[in-house]
């Protein structure tokens, strides 16, 4: 969920001018916004003084970065093998086509972000799907469907 209230220059300020300051800037933007626009991306560069292309290297090798906004409700399905093996992949397919959102990505509407994870540890319920901080256990593609009916 984005934080308003958040001006991006006092977070800017807060971290020196210099390119080692980039990952610790990108992390702030992250937990303050939820996700790093190319508006702050080019904040940032210009401050640290770090070419863009290296900026974007650096925010897509890690995981904890996002680059484009996250949904109110964050969809993990777990395809690690416990879960792969009991139908994961076809709840994951499901969702895609309810949501009409590949995995990775956020709904239009910025309701859902649909991930896929290796594993939510928690194989003896497999198959699993976590819904913001709610565990769906021997999940299937309705029971998943009937849990998200409540944030319509
Ligand atoms: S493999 Fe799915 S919870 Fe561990």
């Amino acid at each position: 969920m984005i934080k308003e209230h958040v001006d991006i220059d006092d977070i800017i300020e807060r971290h020196p001018g210099k390119p080692e300051s980039l990952i610790f800037l990108l992390q702030d933007i992250q937990a303050a916004y939820n996700y790093i626009s190319p508006e702050a991306m080019t904040l940032v560069c210009d401050h640290v003084g770090v070419p863009l292309t290296q900026a974007f290297a650096v925010a897509t090798f890690y995981k904890s970065f996002s680059l484009e906004p996250k949904g109110e409700h964050e969809i993990r399905v777990c395809l690690g093998t416990a879960c792969h093996l009991k139908g994961g992949e076809r709840i994951a397919e499901g969702l895609e086509r309810d949501l009409g959102v590949d995995r990775g990505h956020t709904s239009t509407d910025l309701s859902f972000t649909l991930e896929t994870v290796n594993c939510l540890g928690a194989c003896a319920l497999a198959p699993v799907v976590m819904v913001d901080d709610d565990y769906l256990g021997g999940a299937t593609q309705n029971s998943v469907r009937r849990f998200l009916k409540k944030f319509e």
